[in-house]
């Protein structure tokens, strides 16, 4: 690791490519997936460790109720074990765990163990992590404008004052900042309807390695990647 590495303040991550990991060694998808999860556990020491103050990971999407009955059965148990597990993992590195999404979707006991786990880490301000579970952005802006809207009837807003930070509020990601780095596992080039308002300027770092393998020394490299690229929002360079 270089001295002097700028650490970014957020971090985001798209733990892509369980399902391909897995079927390379000959392995059923759930394989990936619990690896996967194992894998989620430790990516949040090296966060501490580095000196990441947000961590948000995305790990179930609007739209990977898409996929087949037993692989999502199979997450869902998954999560029910990793949402217990979470709060330990949250005392131990004393940071607060949020989650970003529509929650309703799940069973009610998934949605009481995440009011657990947001509630218990409440206090703890040494990470910040944001699991995204029934996260779409596109949902995400349609939720936070129909309460807008709600309150503009409700004559608790006026229009005229509706800015970029009045609309944040609305947003499940209100008073955390913008992600400075945003990285995507496994290949694929794209957002998969990601934080679409809040990545408006964050930097993109794509690797080839699976979520499974993704280790503190990919991670490093991923950090190492961005201290060497220039951050402009819109400026010219100072020489
Ligand atoms: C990411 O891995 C985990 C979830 C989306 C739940 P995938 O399940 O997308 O794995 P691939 O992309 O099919 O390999
Ligand atoms: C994005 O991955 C969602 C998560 C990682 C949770 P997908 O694997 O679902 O995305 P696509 O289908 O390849 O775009
Ligand atoms: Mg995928």
């Amino acid at each position: 690791m270089e001295e002097n590495m700028n650490v970014p303040n957020h971090i985001a991550i798209i733990l892509d490519g369980n399902g391909r990991w897995a079927k390379a060694k000959g392995m059923p998808r759930s394989y990936g997936h619990v690896k996967g999860c194992a894998n989620l556990e430790t990516i949040c020491d090296h966060m501490k460790d580095l000196g990441v103050k947000y961590l948000t990971v995305y790990a179930f999407s609007t739209e990977n109720w898409k996929r087949s009955r037993e692989e999502v059965e199979g997450l869902m148990k998954l999560f029910r074990n990793y949402l217990k597990k979470c709060i330990k993992i949250a005392e131990k590195n004393r940071m607060r765990v949020k989650v970003i999404g529509d929650i309703t979707a799940f069973d009610q006991d998934i949605q009481d163990r995440i009011r657990e786990l947001e509630n218990f880490s409440k206090d703890y301000t040494e990470l910040h992590f944001q699991i995204a579970l029934n996260y779409g952005s596109r949902d995400e802006i349609l939720r936070g404008v129909r309460r807008l809207a709600q309150d503009a009837a409700d004559k608790k807003i006026d229009p005229a004052q509706i800015d970029e930070g009045l609309f944040e509020s609305y947003l499940d990601t209100a008073e955390i900042p913008d992600p400075d780095l945003m990285i995507r596992t496994s290949g694929e080039l794209r957002l998969s309807n990601f934080l679409l308002w809040q990545m408006a300027y964050t930097e993109f770092y794509f690797t080839d390695v699976a979520w499974p393998d993704f280790d503190k020394a990919e991670l490093i490299k991923a950090i190492e990647k961005y201290n060497k690229r220039d951050r402009r929002y819109g400026g010219v360079k100072e020489e």
